[in-house]
């Protein structure tokens, strides 16, 4: 209800009476009253005129589930909404809900994360309040081999949204980082449940740099937020909702093919090693070579120095 009432009104230029809530969502006016008394303590500024009723003056940076399934259209992305204050790992939950049957779609969304996880086994930073971290569980019918794709699939429609919106040009770092002038502003993790023929569920985590004011030491050369690229504080729930939109349309296309061959143009597109002299550090030895852009399993071609061509599917490159 909390969300069908934000929604409403964040869709309205005038009041919103009572009675025409009441009446569009087929509850009591004590509902709607409660239902607005509630939006008011999670920070929403809504003011309330006699005789006109209800008026959305500000939306708080928050990303809860009403917040967020209030702004979606999607048709399964995001379905579920689950919001947690913190949460030791999105990926550890939405796995847990995965097991217990939650539906393709569910999306688990926390506001801190105190063991988040990253690639390779490191671990991922969410601070309170400022940064992105969700997982969508998805229950494709697909060969396992191919889950990997998904991560580029994610990784094209988080860059496509955080484009869109801050007129960036930020690109992908094979296989899914997003970067800014060579600095990192989102990771993606996938991890699945699965036999030797079929998927059961994955999940697909990802944490986005928003509003982080500046990082530690370590992570200084390497990592960026958006409200530091553009100067200004970013909406999350706003890049949540264009994330997941993007990445429903990404779906639809690969789904067509169960590749990358309908995405591949785009993605190489915004490859930032397009080209570009990479070393691969390859689970069996590291070498170096000109990327060229990935085929349609999602593999990063590389040229080697001897004029060979790898397909890179596994590891990790750097320039
Ligand atoms: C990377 O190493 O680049 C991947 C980072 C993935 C981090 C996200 S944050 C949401 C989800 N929950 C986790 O524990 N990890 C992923």
């Amino acid at each position: 209800m909390k969300s069908k009432i934000l929604n409403r009104l964040r869709g309205a230029e005038e009041f919103v009476s009572g009675q025409q809530l009441c009446e569009e969502f087929g509850v009591s006016r004590t509902a709607v009253w409660k239902a607005i008394n509630q939006l008011k303590e999670e920070g929403y500024e809504i003011e309330a005129v006699h005789n006109k009723g209800y008026r959305l003056l500000g939306c708080p940076d928050i990303i809860s589930a009403e917040e967020v399934k209030s702004r979606l259209h999607t048709d399964w992305a995001g379905c579920e909404v689950k919001y947690f204050d913190t949460l030791d790992s999105t990926n550890i939950c939405a796995k847990r809900m995965a097991e217990e049957g939650a539906p393709n779609g569910t999306l688990v969304i926390a506001d801190e994360q105190t063991a988040g996880r990253g690639r390779c086994g490191r671990a991922w930073e969410t601070p309170k309040g400022t940064a992105i971290a969700m997982t969508l569980l998805m229950r494709p019918n697909l060969r396992p081999e191919k889950a990997s794709m998904l991560t580029l699939v994610m990784g094209m429609a988080v860059t496509r949204a955080v484009n869109e919106l801050y007129s960036l040009n930020c690109q992908i770092k094979w296989p899914n980082d997003v970067v800014w002038e060579g600095k990192k502003i989102c990771g993606i993790l996938v991890e699945m449940s699965a036999e030797m023929n079929a998927i059961h569920y994955l999940v697909i985590g990802c944490g986005i740099n928003a509003n982080m004011t500046e990082f530690p030491e370590e992570l200084k050369e390497k990592a960026i937020s958006l409200r530091m690229i553009t100067g200004d504080e970013v909406d999350r729930a706003q890049i949540i909702q264009h994330s997941l939109e993007w990445l429903e349309k990404y779906y639809q296309k690969f789904e067509e093919t169960s590749d990358m061959s309908g995405l591949m143009e785009e993605y190489n597109q915004m490859l930032v090693n397009r080209e570009s002299e990479v070393c691969v550090l390859d689970p069996c030895g590291e070498y170096r070579g000109r990327a060229l852009g990935i085929n349609d399993a999602g593999e990063l071609l590389v040229e080697k120095e001897d004029g060979t061509t790898e397909n890179v599917y596994a590891g990790e490159v750097s320039v």
